[in-house]
């Protein structure tokens, strides 16, 4: 497979083209940003993590027979996925009260909910990704409503599959946001699962294990990574 043009730069990933049209291939970037890029920094070694954790979870997924856009790790930092065209949505899925929902609805962190919340914002760095409910997807045309079934179903499905898994290592898991894209007719998940797209606490302690250190200046954040990074690899 030979890299191509970039596509696309975000926030942590780039985007290249291959000579094959059907794939793409993502690099990860050590690079880290909060509040809509207000807050910039740099994780030592975040893309390796996110790299290989995110393939990891995604074997499991699979295994689980939920489709991804994941192809090949390619390296340390570069995967193999299909061309998907991303729905701009960003999907968030809660099981414990934390983050703006906390702040929303007045409920302090680490409140167990009594279900899991299922909640959609805009992907539009220009409006801040404005949290957009369902019949305002529609209106806008952002998604049909067979995909948005389908998106809302799948995202329960991996919250579940997720939440069996990293009890197992020992992870109370917090929250999620994970992306969804359209291949060949179906919708997949793409983008990463991983420390910058969850909220991962110790099951004894919550001690944070992810991005949350950064994005609050709590210190140990290349530690949290790594420690994740162990826990999924043991
Ligand atoms: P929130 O509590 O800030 O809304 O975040 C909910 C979850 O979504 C949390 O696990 C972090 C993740 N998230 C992203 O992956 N990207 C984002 O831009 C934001 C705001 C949150």
């Amino acid at each position: 497979m030979q890299k191509r043009e970039r596509l696309y730069e975000g926030k942590a990933k780039k985007v290249y083209a291959t000579d094959d049209a059907r794939f793409y291939i993502i690099e990860y970037k050590d690079d880290a940003t909060a509040f809509n890029g207000e807050k910039k920094g740099t994780i030592a070694g975040k893309g390796v993590v996110n790299n290989r954790m995110s393939n990891i979870l995604f074997r499991m997924l699979e295994a689980n027979g939920v489709e991804t856009h994941l192809v090949e790790e390619l390296s340390d930092r570069e995967t193999v996925v299909k061309a998907v065209e991303i729905v701009p949505l960003e999907v968030i899925v809660r099981n414990v009260a934390a983050g703006s929902f906390s702040k929303r609805f007045g409920v302090e962190e680490g409140r167990e909910l009594e279900a899991p919340t299922l909640e959609y914002c805009l992907k539009d760095d220009a409006l801040g990704d404005p949290m957009i409910n369902d019949s305002q997807i529609l209106a806008l045309g952002v998604a049909t409503e067979e995909e948005l079934r389908t998106m809302g179903a799948l995202a329960l499905r991996i919250n579940g599959l997720l939440k069996d898994y990293f009890s197992r290592i020992g992870v109370r898991l917090v929250d999620f946001k994970i992306e969804l894209g359209r291949y060949e007719g179906r919708i997949v998940l793409a983008d990463e699962i991983s420390p910058d797209t969850c909220r991962f606490w110790d099951a004894e302690t919550n001690r944070k294990l992810d991005k949350d250190r950064f994005r609050r200046d709590l210190g140990g954040v290349e530690d949290a990574y790594r420690e994740m990074f162990e826990r999924v690899s043991r």
